[in-house]
């Protein structure tokens, strides 16, 4: 986690020398579950220790936020009353929670803030999802009184994807950074927002992420894409069957699914065959942790890899040869983890072939890239939370 004193150090200087609060949210990973969120599927998130820190104080402004990205030496000042928001990515996490928290009729106005990060960008680990629920979690312990629910901070931080940066993100991330829990994997039911902690230590094996590097990038991408032919699919099922309730994916069978075939198209059906396959591997899994069955997880694993390489179409070269990689060395479960297009592999490994396998992976990496992939051990950690 990022040091507080550095924060707070940059937060005096380019402010007025005054201090204000401290509050940090992680990034997450995910066991199994991947776009199946916006389809009202189930996910197996947990947060990481690697997230975002953010000194916040109100600055006694009726509109004013002065906000600094320490990371980019980036200050950017805005009104929050301007419709069109600042220009600067980063700021528009700022402004999009704020606004998000006015509709919700918190008095939020002017403040400062600066802020730093240790979780990789455009990793696939949520930065984005981290800075919204740690601006969240600031913005309802200085305006709200900390009467904005946590599921009403995950909705806002999705809120501000939707309507101020461009992406049409599902509930997974925003959800993982705010109800994180330190040694726990969450499975959450995106359709019914019901979920349960689930302790996560895999006797024997452990998690580790290697980043191909390959920055991936959300904003304006194929990834809504993906979502519209999710959509498209369920829109057809549900004309063909106009008795029942069709909101998403979550709701069609395999055989409605055939009964559409011909009519969606290759590829919308090829999606949504990826969709309802994740579906029960995210329930597989369950079972399979249930009974320490590690290598039947891991076997999920390298199907939803499939699946999200050859019917969902977002996986890369880079992460496709990482994935080899992992299954010649013998490892028990690798895929591309997140969003796609980019990113991190997550493998679960059998400690006593870790170490082989990061060294030939760096290596045979490197022989093809020119550069080695990097490697995150993960610890699984806290979600949102006030610091000082
Ligand atoms: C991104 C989105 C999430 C989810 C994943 C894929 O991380 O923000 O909502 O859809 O991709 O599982």
């Amino acid at each position: 986690m990022i040091d507080i004193e550095f924060v707070r150090s940059r937060f005096i200087k380019h402010f007025d020398g005054q201090t204000g609060n401290v509050y940090t949210s992680p990034g997450r990973i995910n066991l199994i579950g991947e776009h199946t969120d916006y389809n009202g599927g189930f996910v197996f998130p947990g947060a990481v220790d690697k997230g975002i820190t953010a000194e916040m104080r109100v600055n006694g402004t009726e509109d004013t936020v002065m906000a600094y990205a320490i990371d980019l030496k980036d200050r950017v000042d805005f009104h929050l009353n301007d419709p069109a928001g600042p220009k600067a990515s980063w700021a528009r996490y700022i402004y999009g929670i704020a606004k998000e928290f006015q509709k919700l009729g918190v008095p939020v106005k002017g403040f400062n803030i600066a802020f730093a990060g240790d979780v990789p960008l455009g990793a696939g680990m949520s930065s984005s999802a981290a800075m919204e629920s740690c601006f969240a979690c600031g913005l309802n312990d200085l305006f709200g009184d900390n009467k904005v629910s946590q599921w009403d901070m995950v909705l806002a931080g999705q809120a501000t994807e939707h309507n101020y940066c461009g992406v049409n993100c599902g509930i997974m991330d925003q959800f993982a950074s705010v109800f994180g829990k330190a040694g726990c994997l969450m499975r959450l039911d995106c359709r019914s927002r019901e979920f349960e902690y689930f302790p996560f230590k895999p006797d024997g094996y452990r998690l580790v992420l290697l980043d191909s590097v390959v920055k991936h990038q959300l904003a304006g991408s194929p990834y809504n894409d993906r979502r519209n032919s999710c959509e498209n699919v369920v829109k057809h099922i549900a004309a063909k069957h106009p008795e029942g309730k069709f909101e998403t994916l979550r709701d069609c069978t395999w055989e409605q699914l055939e009964e559409v075939k011909a009519e969606v198209g290759d590829e919308d059906y090829m999606r949504a065959k990826f969709v309802l396959g994740e579906k029960d591997r995210v329930l597989a899994v369950c079972d399979a942790l249930n009974e320490g069955d590690y290598e039947k997880v891991g076997e999920m694993m390298y199907k939803t890899h499939e699946g999200l390489s050859k019917d969902y179409e977002v996986s890369c070269v880079e992460l496709d040869y990482l994935n080899d990689i992992a299954k010649e060395c013998g490892v028990t479960g690798s895929r591309i983890m997140g969003g796609g297009f980019g990113g991190c592999t997550i493998n679960l490994v059998r400690n006593d072939l870790y170490k082989k396998f990061v060294e030939t992976a760096k290596q045979k990496f490197n022989e093809k890239y020119g550069h080695e992939p990097k490697v995150y051990d993960v610890v699984i950690g806290d979600g949102s939370r006030r610091l000082c």
